[in-house]
């Protein structure tokens, strides 16, 4: 099949890519030419894993081509995705400009009966706004052209993107068109395999749907922190819960990992939205408020821990970090935990010294040139002169660290592990005062027992 994709980030050019892979002839389109000279170089702006070599693989191979030029992509699918990004705008709500601008490049130049699928995260109702922008450029045209408007969200996550665009677990489509769903059914055939996994809907339940998977995620995530919270308190180790809870199928055990709260590019800004849609439609949703207010709490979680091992004062010292990214397996840092901990750290007189496996670049490009950062290239670099170590994102590289090491090359030895990655027992032994997050201990109570 012929297909067009509007949008190069995450979603788009995954999406594109698998579909490439399958055999079809996927044309992208972005309005960012750096960003496409790059892609047709074979560079890929993004990591993620396994995805460059499906890039160049499909573009070599002619099935994938990029181009800045709508107007022959658009004559070219049969299918046009729209995959371009729905940033929050002021209040919270999803920014649809990108979406609509589309939508209007697509009515100026739409020749042919299409099916326009919509995988951007947005509100509930902007397939239909989508479709009266399309409809208004035709009408300008003075063209009558049959099309349908699909809402098909995208559940992929960064880090695993191509393994769950190439195996999802569901594939939702949300439309009263029979034409497109034929259309959609075939293009997904390849990646519906075993069982069933198209489930058909009405659009707006679709748009629905991305929301409520992504606020139910986010949720589960700050009901952990909160009971974290209260098993330090109540000397309780979270760990220990979570594994008695998580044998509950009704309960489960993902999503159940407490932290330093949720990241990225989706939670933060999908709880958010979904809580101004629910405003604006005379519903004041208090649960997803109070999912974003604890979240937002944990972020400083470790910043205060460390302030009070300190005393109140952190004027003069280093705190090594390992882990900027807002997850393993991405360079990704947006609304990463990691940047509220220096921002902390910074604005209290401390110094950093940290080190991530793939996001430095992205660290330095936010961050820039500063004499209270330095990003290390080798991940015990960050101890010298350090007087505690921050985890802030469980690579696998920090699960099993040389202890030894660490105690080493710190000056009191310390270590607030914001990921609970590792067992307080075995870093003690090793001579290490442990802080974790709901591992039943105050800071107060790990500082008497280091004897600081
Ligand atoms: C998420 C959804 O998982 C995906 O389905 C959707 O399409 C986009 O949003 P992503 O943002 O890539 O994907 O990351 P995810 O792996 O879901 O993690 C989100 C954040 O939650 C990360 O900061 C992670 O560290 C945190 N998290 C996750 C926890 O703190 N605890 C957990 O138990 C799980």
């Amino acid at each position: 099949m012929n297909v067009t994709v509007f949008g190069t980030g995450y979603v788009g050019l995954v999406t594109g890519t698998c579909l490439a892979e399958m055999g079809n002839a996927v044309v992208c389109v972005d309005v960012d030419a750096n960003k496409i000279a790059r892609l047709n170089g074979g560079d890929i702006p993004i990591y993620e894993p396994g995805l460059e070599e499906l890039v160049r693989s499909n573009h070599a191979a002619g099935r994938l081509a990029f181009t800045i030029d709508p107007a022959p992509a658009i004559a070219h699918g049969d299918v046009i995705f729209i995959a371009v990004g729905t940033p929050p705008d002021e209040d919270g709500s999803a920014d649809l400009t990108h979406v609509l601008a589309v939508a209007r490049t697509i009515g100026r130049n739409l020749g042919a009966a299409s099916v326009i699928v919509n995988k951007s995260t947005v509100p509930v109702g902007t397939a239909d706004r989508v479709r009266e922008a399309i409809s208004a450029e035709l009408a300008e045209r003075g063209v009558t052209i049959e099309f349908d408007v699909v809402s098909n969200p995208e559940f992929l996550k960064e880090g695993d993107a191509v393994n769950d665009c190439m195996r999802p677990d569901r594939i939702v489509i949300g439309t009263d068109s029979a034409r497109a769903i034929g259309l959609l059914k075939d293009l997904y055939a390849p990646f519906n395999r075993n069982h069933e996994r198209i489930v058909l809907m009405d659009v707006r339940s679709a748009e629905l749907t991305k929301y409520a998977a992504n606020a139910m995620l986010a949720t589960k995530i700050s009901f952990m922190n909160e009971m974290a919270n209260i098993a330090e308190r109540v000397g309780a180790d979270i760990e220990l819960v979570r594994h008695g809870i998580g044998s509950d199928p009704r309960i489960g055990y993902h999503f159940i990992y407490p932290g330093v709260g949720y990241g990225g590019s989706c939670f933060p800004k999908d709880v958010q939205a979904l809580d101004r849609i629910a405003t604006s439609h005379g519903y004041t949703a208090r649960l997803l408020r109070s999912v974003e207010e604890v979240n937002n709490a944990q972020k400083s979680k470790l910043f205060v821990q460390i302030e009070r091992y300190f005393d109140g004062d952190l004027r003069g010292r280093t705190i090594a970090v390992w882990g900027l990214a807002f997850k393993p397996n991405t360079d990704d840092m947006r609304e990463a935990p990691s940047r509220r901990l220096l921002e902390q750290l910074w604005e209290a007189g401390a110094s950093v010294r940290a080190y991530d496996p793939e996001a430095r670049q992205e660290a330095q490009h936010i961050f820039g040139n500063r004499d209270d950062l330095t990003l290390c290239e080798q991940p015990y670099d960050v101890l010298d002169g350090a007087d505690a170590l921050a985890v802030v994102t469980e690579w696998k590289a920090f699960r099993s660290p040389d202890f030894k090491r660490i105690r080493a090359r710190l000056a009191r030895p310390v270590i607030f592990d914001g990921r609970n990655i590792y067992e307080p027992r075995v870093v003690e032994a090793a001579g290490i005062a442990y802080y974790g997050i709901g591992r039943g201990r105050s800071v107060d109570a790990v500082r008497r027992s280091a004897g600081a």
